[in-house]
C-alpha cells in the first residue's frame, strides 16, 4: 500500500526525491510517540511546527526537523503557506474538538489535511468539512489507524479473495467504557468514548462496509456493551466492549465469517486464517488434520531483529496511513481509507449510541 507501503520496500524519508511541503500543528503527548516519528518512513518536509506552548512548539521543531515555530497557526499557514498540515490536538473543556476549526482553516489556506481521530464530534461537523474540502480541492484524510495496520491490510486482501465467499458476520471486542444513557447528551462525558469508539468502528466499517441498524445492551458497574449489528450489505456483527477487562490482558480480538471459511486477529498482530476446506463425515473422521493445501495459515511477529516490523509505529498502522495520505496529495487522488465519508460514518454510529437507549433499536442512517 502507499508510497512506502509495509507490504514493499520501506523508503526512508531523505531517500524521496521529491517531499511534500508540510506543517504541523499540535506539539502533545500522541503526536511525540506516534506521528513525527512516523515521518522518518515518508515523503515529508517538515518545514514548522505550531503550538500553543511556544517552548514546546521549538522543542519538537527542533527534535523533528522544522526550520521554525509558531503559536499561532494562522500566522504558520500565511507564512510557510504548506502543501499540507498534519493536526494532532484535543478537546476544549467543552468537549469541542479543536481540530474542526483548526483543519477549516487550513482548507481555507489552500493546505491539505491530515488529521488525527476523532475527525469531529458530529455528522454535521464532518459535513463542514466536506464541504470546505470540496471548495478547496484538497484532500483530508483521518488517522484511522486500525484499518492501515498491516495485519488488518492482509485480513482485507483476504476476505475480498472470491474464496472466502464474501463477509457474512463479524465480531469485534475493544475495551471501551460507554457512559449511562442520560449522560450521553453531554460531549465532556463522552469524550472518551468518541476518541476509542474510533478504532472498532474503523475496522468494522473497513472489512464489512456501512452500517444499517443497531441495538446495543449495557452494564451498568463498568459501562461495558455488546451491540448487535447489521449491515447494509445484509451481513451481520457484535461490537463487544470489553470494561471492565484486566489491564494484563490483550485488548482486541477481530473474527471474521465468510462461507465456508473464518478469519481470526488476536491482539492486533496474530493472525489465522482458517480457509476453506472439504467437509468431514461426523463420526468418521480419525483424524484433525485437514489437507495441507487447504490447511489453516497462521501469521505471528518476530521479535529478535532491529527489523522495521516490530516498531509500533509500523504494525499500529501509523507510518501506513501516513503515507496513504502523502499518496492523496503526490497523486492528487481522493482518499477512499480515513476518508471523511467514513468519518461520517463513524459519527453516524457514535450518535446513535447517543440516541437510542440500551435495549432498543435505531438505523443508523436518519
Ligand atoms: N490514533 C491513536 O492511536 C491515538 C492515540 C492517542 C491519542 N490520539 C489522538 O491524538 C490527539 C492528541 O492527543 P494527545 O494525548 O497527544 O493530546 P495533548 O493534549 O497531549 O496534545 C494536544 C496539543 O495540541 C495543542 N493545541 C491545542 N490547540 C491548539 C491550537 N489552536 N494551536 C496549536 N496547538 C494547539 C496543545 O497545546 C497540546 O500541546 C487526540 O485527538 C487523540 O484522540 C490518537
Amino acid at each position: 500500500m502507499g508510497t512506502n507501503g509495509t507490504n514493499g520496500n520501506v523508503v526512508y524519508q531523505f531517500e524521496y526525491e521529491q517531499r511534500i511541503r508540510s506543517a504541523f500543528i499540535g506539539a502533545g503527548g500522541h503526536s511525540y510517540r506516534n506521528i513525527y516519528p512516523a515521518f522518518q518512513y515518508a515523503p515529508v518536509d517538515l518545514r514548522a511546527v505550531c503550538d500553543l506552548d511556544g517552548e514546546r512548539a521549538a522543542t519538537y521543531a527542533r527534535m523533528f526537523g522544522a526550520g521554525r515555530a509558531y503559536t499561532d497557526h494562522r500566522e504558520m499557514l500565511e507564512r510557510e503557506r504548506p502543501t499540507a498540515v498534519f493536526v494532532v490536538t484535543s478537546y476544549d473543556p467543552d468537549g469541542h474538538l479543536q481540530a474542526v476549526d483548526l483543519a477549516l482553516d487550513c482548507l481555507a489556506a489552500g493546505a491539505h489535511v491530515w488529521m488525527e481521530k476523532p475527525t469531529a464530534t458530529s455528522s454535521e461537523e464532518v459535513a463542514r468539512l466536506q464541504e470546505a474540502a470540496r471548495d478547496a480541492g484538497k484532500v483530508v484524510v483521518t488517522g484511522m489507524k486500525t484499518m492501515f495496520a498491516p495485519a488488518m491490510t492482509r485480513v482485507k486482501e483476504l476476505v475480498s479473495a472470491p474464496e472466502f465467499g464474501g463477509p457474512s458476520s463479524i465480531s469485534v471486542r475493544y475495551p471501551l467504557s460507554m457512559p449511562a444513557f442520560e449522560r450521553r447528551g453531554s460531549l465532556v462525558e463522552m469524550n472518551w468514548f468518541l476518541d476509542c469508539i474510533f478504532h472498532p468502528a474503523a475496522v468494522l466499517l473497513h472489512l464489512m462496509g456501512p452500517l444499517d441498524r443497531i441495538s446495543h445492551e449495557w452494564e451498568e458497574r463498568t459501562g461495558a456493551s455488546v451491540t448487535v449489528m447489521r449491515f447494509e450489505s445484509g451481513a451481520i456483527g457484535t461490537l463487544h466492549l470489553t470494561a471492565g477487562e484486566s489491564p494484563s490482558s490483550p485488548s482486541s480480538r477481530v473474527e471474521v465469517i465468510g462461507d465456508n471459511a473464518n478469519i481470526v486477529v488476536e491482539n492486533g498482530n496474530s493472525v489465522t486464517y482458517y480457509r476453506p476446506t472439504p467437509p468431514r463425515a461426523y463420526g468418521r473422521t480419525g483424524s484433525f488434520l485437514v489437507p495441507t493445501e487447504s490447511a489453516p495459515l497462521h501469521w505471528e511477529p518476530e521479535y529478535t531483529y532491529g527489523q522495521l516490523y516490530g516498531k509500533n509505529i509500523f504494525y499500529l498502522g501509523y507510518v501506513d496511513e501516513i503515507g496513504y495520505f502523502c499518496d492523496c496529495v503526490t497523486n492528487g487522488t481522493s482518499p477512499e481509507l480515513g476518508s471523511l465519508d467514513q468519518a461520517f460514518h463513524i459519527l453516524q454510529l457514535f450518535e446513535a449510541y447517543r440516541r437510542a437507549e440500551p435495549g432498543t433499536w435505531t438505523t443508523v442512517k436518519v
